[in-house]
This record gives structure tokens, sequence and C-alpha cells, in this order.
């Protein structure tokens, strides 16, 4: 029987380890350095809004593609999961059709993206419902995922499978294969270790950056999902508001920050987030204004930000082979299950040319 460790307890570690575990044959150890519960700058996965809005184009969009159908199951059928449908509204401005963040949204705000027929209730809002901020606008339904119920589900679901979950800082790549709960060496070492790929010995990949996400949460309620492809207040910063499942808060957003490692929360920065928010939005607080915002906290994530995208390779490292996935910048939960499979695909032919040799 394979034996895998799975490095990384966020949204793509988890994701990984429980498709590995719902496949017969493989015993699997996932190890961490945090896990759900914890609230730190180097674990971004809790911090995600999270939401499923496409950000890839059409060469690059099967991770994102082949996630919903996951998402929307669960959203569906499986409660505890705490993912919900929400209608979404999608802004657009021509004068951002240039800069950083309108490129980044570009196919998500086209009126001619990929997922218009994946993402249910795709349309086109006429010229004469425009909010005065808008060029143009597209809506359709997505999903909100609470990642404080959805992380700890993912755990419970790889513990009913009967992964080991364990606590655990790597300084290299080749311990990992070390930590496997039978005590033998493990076949396979995943590495779901996000920004942190940057940094772990081994394969040091210079190529992720992070990419500073601030937030607000508040307990006001929003009438749908909302975002824009910009802002009057610089390139780095963004607009966007999702009310998360069951009792999760509202997410206020945010930043795009490259490079920018701080991990608190600037106040000024916050206050043009709810300023913004709630100009956009003025149903947050029933017409009341900024003041009427009640935050549950400020919050700041770095998005595991890699030029050339995410990356699922398969590598052998001083002897291990390792699967990777890491790198998933502000995509990780809307390209989780897709990436996770792929990593479960090479997981299974590193195992099928280990047995044939
Ligand atoms: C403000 C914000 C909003 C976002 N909104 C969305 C959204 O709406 N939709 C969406 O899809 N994505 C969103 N994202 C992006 C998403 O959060 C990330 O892509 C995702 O969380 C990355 O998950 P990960 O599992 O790869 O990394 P992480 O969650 O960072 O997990 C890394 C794991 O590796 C472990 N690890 C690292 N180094 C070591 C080591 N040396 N030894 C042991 N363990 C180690 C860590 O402890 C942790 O368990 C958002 C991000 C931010 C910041
Ligand atoms: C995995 O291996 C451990 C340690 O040998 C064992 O206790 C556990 O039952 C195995 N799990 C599965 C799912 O086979
Ligand atoms: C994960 O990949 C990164 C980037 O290649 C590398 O720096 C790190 O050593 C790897 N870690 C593990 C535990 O596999």
């Amino acid at each position: 029987m394979p034996n895998v460790v799975v490095v990384g307890a966020g949204v793509s570690g988890l994701t990984t380890a429980l498709l590995l575990s719902k496949k017969p044959g493989y015993n699997v150890t996932i190890v961490a350095k945090h896990m759900p519960g914890d609230y730190d700058i180097e674990y971004t996965s809790p911090w995600a809004g999270a939401n499923f809005l496409p950000m890839s184009d059409k060469a690059s969009c099967k991770w994102e593609k082949n996630t919903w159908p996951e998402l929307a199951r669960l959203a569906k059928d499986v409660p505890e999961a705490g993912i919900h449908f929400q209608d979404t509204l999608v802004l657009n401005r021509l004068k951002d059709a240039t800069t950083a963040t309108g490129q980044w949204l570009s196919e998500l705000t086209s009126p001619d993206p990929w997922f218009k027929n994946t993402l249910p209730d795709f349309r086109i809002i006429p010229t004469s419902a425009l909010p005065p901020t808008a060029d143009s606008a597209t809506a359709f339904t997505s999903v909100c995922i609470n990642t404080a119920l959805y992380l700890p589900y993912l755990t419970s679901q790889c513990l009913r499978n009967g992964c080991t979950v364990s606590r655990s800082i790597l300084a290299h790549i080749a311990d990992a294969s070390l930590l496997h709960s039978s005590g033998k060496k493990a076949d396979v070492v995943v590495n779901c270790t996000g920004l942190s790929a940057s940094k772990l010995g081994g394969v040091m990949d210079k190529s992720v950056i992070p990419a500073r996400g601030q937030i607000v949460v508040v307990r006001n309620e929003a009438p749908h999902m909302l975002t824009i492809s910009g802002t009057d207040d610089g390139d780095e910063e963004v607009c966007y508001i999702m009310q998360r499942a069951a009792g999760g808060g509202t997410i206020l957003g945010g930043t795009y920050q490259k490079g920018n490692w701080e991990s608190q929360p600037d106040p000024s920065t916050a206050l043009r987030i709810m300023k913004r928010a709630v100009e956009l939005c003025p149903e947050l607080t029933g017409g009341k204004g900024v003041e009427a915002l009640s935050v549950v906290r400020h919050g700041v994530g770095l998005r595991p930000y890699r030029e050339e995208g995410v990356r699922v390779e398969k590598e052998m490292v001083g002897g291990v082979w390792v699967v990777h996935n890491y790198g998933h910048g502000g995509s990780g939960y809307q390209a989780s299950y897709g990436t996770a499979e792929g990593a479960v695909e090479l997981v299974d032919e590193v195992v099928g040319v280990k047995a044939k040799l």
C-alpha cells in the first residue's frame, strides 16, 4: 500500500489528501506547521473570502472548470461544508482596461468569458440597469465558502477516510518522507506549502511571491456578491463584497499588492475598503453609511502568487518523489479540486513507475 505524506493543511493540501484518501490503496499522512483554526500570516487559506470568480483565461481554465462541479455539489447537498450559492454581480469600468487589477480580472469582467456556460444563470446586465460607476456588467450564480467551517470540514473528511494528521515544521523537503504514520519511508511526498514554497529548503522557488490581500470581516449582510474591475484608490486596491455561508460574516475586500509581506492591517487601507464597499453597495448598512458597519475583525492574507501560474508537477528530489501543488495565487479555492485531481494523477503515475522498477 503506497504511503503518501502531504505537506500543508491549507485548502490545497487538504483537498489533495481528501482525493487521495478516497482512492483505495493510499495511506495518507498530512503534516503541517499550521492547521485549520490557526490565523497566521504564513497560512493563507483561512483569510480567503472565499468565492468562485474565475481569473483564468480560456487557455488555462482547466483547473477552475474542473473545480466548479464539486463546489456546486457541496453547496447543494452538503450543508455542513459551509458553502452556499449566491447571486453575483461583476461590474466593469472601461478606464480599468489597462491597469494591473483590470487585467487580473479581465476574463471575469468579459461579456464572453469561458465560464458563461459553466456557472448557472450567466447574463449581461442591460445598460439601463447599470449603476452609475459601471460601463458594463455581468451576473451569474456562484458560491461563497465559509473558510472557518470548510477547512475543518475537509480535515474531518480526511480523518473519516483514515488519514493521519500531525504538526511539524519541515526545514527540508526530504524530511517529509520520514514523517509517515507507518514509520516507513513515504513513497511520495506531496508539496502543498503555498507561499512557503519560496523559503523551504530543497527546491527554493523564488518565483512564488505574496500578493497581499487586506480584508474587513463585518456582521452586516450583503444582498449579493459584488466585485468591480478597479477603484480610484490606486492600482493595488480592489473592491469586492461577499457574504459567507452559515453566519460566517461578510468579507469586504481588498487589496492585491504584489511583493508586499506586511502582516498587519493598515488602518487607512481598512477605511478605504469600508468606504468603497458601502458606496458600491449602500444596502450593506441600509443607507446609514460606513459608521453602521459592524466589524468582526480586520485581516491580512498573502496569496501565493506565481508568475507562471500554479505548479502541478512531479520531481525527484534527493531520492524522493515529490508531487508539487502550490502557487495558486488568488484561486486556491476555485481551483482546488482541479489542481488536486492533477496532483493525484501524478501520484498515481509515480507509484505506477515505482511498481515497474
Ligand atoms: C484576502 C484573500 C482573499 C482570497 N479570496 C479567494 C477567493 O475568493 N477564492 C479563491 O479561490 N481563493 C482566494 N484566495 C486565495 C487562497 O486563499 C489561496 O490561493 C489558498 O489559500 C492557498 O492555499 P494553500 O493550501 O496553497 O496554502 P496555505 O493555505 O498557505 O497553506 C500552506 C500550508 O503549508 C504549511 N507549510 C508551509 N511551510 C511548511 C513547512 N516548512 N513545514 C510544514 N508545513 C508547512 C502551512 O503550515 C499550511 O498548512 C484569497 C486570498 C486572500 C489572501
Ligand atoms: C495507515 O497506516 C497506519 C500506520 O501503519 C495504520 O495505523 C492505518 O490504519 C493505515 N490507514 C489506512 C487507511 O490504511
Ligand atoms: C515544496 O516546493 C518548494 C518549491 O519548489 C520547495 O522550496 C520546498 O522545498 C518544497 N517542500 C516540500 C516539503 O516538499
